[in-house]
């Protein structure tokens, strides 16, 4: 029944590339984002250690949704730290808005971007978080043109670390990104190849997604 519920408000909000329109929609999407059993399979406490990130670090939540992980790494990265929350939908920013304050959070810098362009403060992001987002773009058929406009954004050594899902057949997984909008790993490291990246290390602990911290080549 859970996953019932997540699927139609994966296909409702997020098929044929369409979003929400409406608050109840948004709230429905929201919901989903935020359910409680996504942590089984979302691991976010594990996630966030692997990324092993620095106090005083720079970090873009690229396709920041509800905030699910722009929290926790403004906690890690600490009040020298920085996070820029960046979605293309602004009641996402409203939302994570309001949680920053319930947080008491002050290191968080919110902004509405272009579907086409990461809009990236230049040369000052130590690590460019995308999770479950890049499928998104790959689906509207901007993976490959997508990936070098990650480039300037990034400082000297930093990383791009995407996290998607593994594809499936949907009667095996009748929830997350309906088919026709699944990336396989090897289509990602194509595109993330026409950005000049190359991926630097690979986690294997989230069961259904593929989790990797690509670097310039
Ligand atoms: C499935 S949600 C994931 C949210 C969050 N990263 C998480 O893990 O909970 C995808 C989010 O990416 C945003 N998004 C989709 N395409 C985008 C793009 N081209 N640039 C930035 N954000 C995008 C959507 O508005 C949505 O909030």
């Amino acid at each position: 029944m859970k996953y019932a519920v997540c699927a139609a408000a994966c296909l409702v909000l997020s098929g044929c590339g369409l979003f929400a329109q409406d608050d109840d929609r948004i709230a429905r999407y929201l919901a989903m984002l935020e359910r409680p059993e996504r942590e089984g399979f979302q691991k976010p406490a594990q996630v966030i250690a692997a990324l092993a990130l620095r106090r005083g670090e720079r970090v873009a939540d690229l396709g920041a949704g509800s905030g699910y992980f722009t929290i926790p790494v403004a906690q890690a990265v600490g009040p020298a730290g920085i996070v820029w929350a960046l979605d293309i939908r602004q009641p996402m920013l409203d939302y994570i808005a309001r949680r920053l304050k319930s947080e008491n959070l002050a290191n968080v810098r919110l902004k509405l971007v272009a579907a086409d362009d990461p809009q990236l403060p230049p040369g000052a992001v130590d690590t460019i978080l995308m999770v479950d987002v890049y499928h998104y773009i790959h689906f509207e058929k901007r993976g490959a043109q997508y990936a070098p406009k990650l480039r300037p954004g990034l400082a000297p050594g930093g990383r791009v670390v995407i996290i998607d899902y593994k594809p499936k057949p949907f009667d095996q997984r009748p929830w997350g990104p309906p088919p026709e909008q699944q990336m396989s790993r090897a289509t990602l490291d194509s595109y993330m190849a026409k950005g000049g990246f190359k991926p630097a290390k690979v986690h294997t602990f989230l069961p259904e997604q593929y989790f990797v911290e690509y670097v310039a080549r």
